[in-house]
């Protein structure tokens, strides 16, 4: 198994900020799987929603995730739903520890909300009960993380901390 720190978890539930942050402390790399998917494709992942579809940002997703599980010693920021894709979460698990990052529906819709926050899946519907819907829906995958960290009302620094302090038990 490779030794790689996977953030898993909802839009808007931190993945990447926090997963930069951790990776910056911890002195390991940082890649983050919707980035990839930009950089590689030349389009972004709204362009990629708008012009091809979900089907195709799925299959862009599951090679990004493929070039993700092939590093060492990163943390690896995945998009909310990489994971759905069980193929994706397999080879997520091999590559490394899972944690999730936890946020209630109120806090999401919150973060989502933010004017730079484009999310193509929520489309204009950022209601509580579009956000609550999905992620009922997507829980169970998330459940499935080694450690669950809840983001809720939480600065960024502290969420790292607190990840940092869970993993030191995993060594
Ligand atoms: C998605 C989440 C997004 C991005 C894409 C689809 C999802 O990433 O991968 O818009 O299915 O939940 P974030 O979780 O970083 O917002």
């Amino acid at each position: 198994m490779n030794n790689n720190i996977v953030l898993i978890g909802f839009m808007g539930s931190g993945k990447t900020a926090v997963g930069k942050r951790l990776a910056n402390k911890l002195k390991m790399g940082f890649f983050d799987t919707d980035e990839n998917i930009e950089k590689v494709s030349g389009m972004s992942i709204g362009k990629i929603f708008n012009d091809y579809g979900e089907i195709r940002f799925r299959s862009e997703e599951t090679l990004a995730v493929k070039r993700a599980c092939a590093l060492n010693n990163s943390v690896i920021a995945t998009g909310g739903g990489a994971v759905l894709i069980p193929e994706n979460l397999e080879l997520l698990k091999k590559s490394g520890v899972i944690v999730a990052l936890d946020a209630s529906p109120e806090e999401i819709q919150k973060r989502v909300s933010k004017r730079n926050s484009f999310r193509p899946l929520l489309g204009n519907d950022k209601s509580l009960e579009n956000i609550t819907r999905l992620l009922k829906k997507r829980v169970p995958v998330y459940q499935q993380a080694n450690y669950r960290v809840d983001t809720t009302g939480k600065e960024l620094e502290t969420v790292v901390d607190e990840i940092m302090e869970l993993l030191k038990n995993n060594e």
